[in-house]
């Protein structure tokens, strides 16, 4: 199948009240990894590349490694741009066959936040690229701040109505109370502020910073309206955990095939049961 937007997706999800998962990739076995959970599951799958993936990898090879893979998948996939940082990147991205973008303004003011948002749709519009925002501040891990500081960084509910009033995304990311990376202690949502924001709008509320995040305050967020649902460190530590396994069980390996192979198998268990959290098993 061809490369999806995330627009029939997360409109399915939306009526169907599950999410679809969101997995970052950054090299070849965790595209497969990736793909063959959604495949095992028959679920659609979005697959993201942050930008340190593209410093990485490139945005050519993760653009044809998961074309290649769409092609020959049973299920709907999505490629996406995962805090895209500025127009020309995401122009980049459309130019070598993302079928969606997220446009990252989160630290902007709001009112520029707005029109570089709308400048992107504009050109997605015009090419079935779906676009994802972000309102609030969604920090990592490693940021040292006390709670209220946290605080002062989530979306508020009037501004995100403002913002969607005034630009009209396929999805809206919000800061809720995670962060990206591995969290120090057992981090905490906001469900209140989410249940209201949801109320507030119609378009699909994106959740990031989702490794570490216990399962059932997923399954809250989820019923309370989050229809994607960003997953990148859980993949990292099912690849190293892996290599280190299968290094420690044969120090002098030089065959890099079987460090990871077996990594890839630790990474596609992880997506499925991902997968089957977010309640999107068999909805392909
Ligand atoms: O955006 C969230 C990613 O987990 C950050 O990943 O280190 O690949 O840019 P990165
Ligand atoms: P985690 O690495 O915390 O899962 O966050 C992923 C993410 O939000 C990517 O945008
Ligand atoms: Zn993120």
């Amino acid at each position: 199948m061809a490369l999806v937007s995330m627009v029939e997706l997360l409109g399915k999800a939306q009526k169907g009240g599950y999410a679809v998962g969101a997995f970052n990739c950054n090299n070849m076995e965790i595209v497969q990894a990736i793909i063959a959970a959604a495949e095992a599951e028959n679920a659609p799958v979005i697959v993201q590349a942050s930008q340190g993936a593209i410093k990485y990898a490139g945005i050519e090879y993760i653009a044809t490694m998961t074309k290649l893979a769409a092609e020959k998948a049973s299920i709907p996939v999505c490629l996406h741009l995962d805090h895209g940082t500025g127009f020309d990147q995401v122009m980049q991205c459309i130019r070598n066959g993302f079928s969606s973008v997220m446009i990252d303004g989160s630290k902007l003011p709001l009112e520029e936040n707005i029109i570089l948002t709308n400048r992107v749709l504009d050109v997605a519009r015009a090419t079935g690229v779906s676009v994802e925002a972000e309102l609030g501040k969604i920090g990592g891990t490693e940021d040292d701040i006390t709670v209220s500081e946290k605080e002062a960084m989530y979306t508020e509910p009037e501004e995100a109505k403002y913002f969607i009033d005034h630009c009209k995304v396929d999805a809206l990311a919000i800061a809720i109370g995670t962060a990206h990376g591995q969290y120090k202690g057992t981090p905490k949502l906001d469900l209140p502020r989410l249940e209201k924001i949801a109320g507030m709008l119609d378009t699909p509320i994106v959740l990031h910073g989702s490794s570490g995040v216990p399962d059932d305050a997923i399954r809250a967020a989820i019923e309370r309206g989050v229809c994607k649902v960003n997953i990148d460190t859980n993949i990292r530590e099912a690849f190293m955990a892996g290599v280190k396994d299968a290094l420690a069980a044969n120090p002098s390996e030089i065959d890099p095939r079987k460090v990871l192979g077996p990594a890839r198998e630790r990474m596609t268990a992880i997506v499925r049961e991902k997968i089957r959290l977010f309640g999107s098993s068999n909805q392909a």
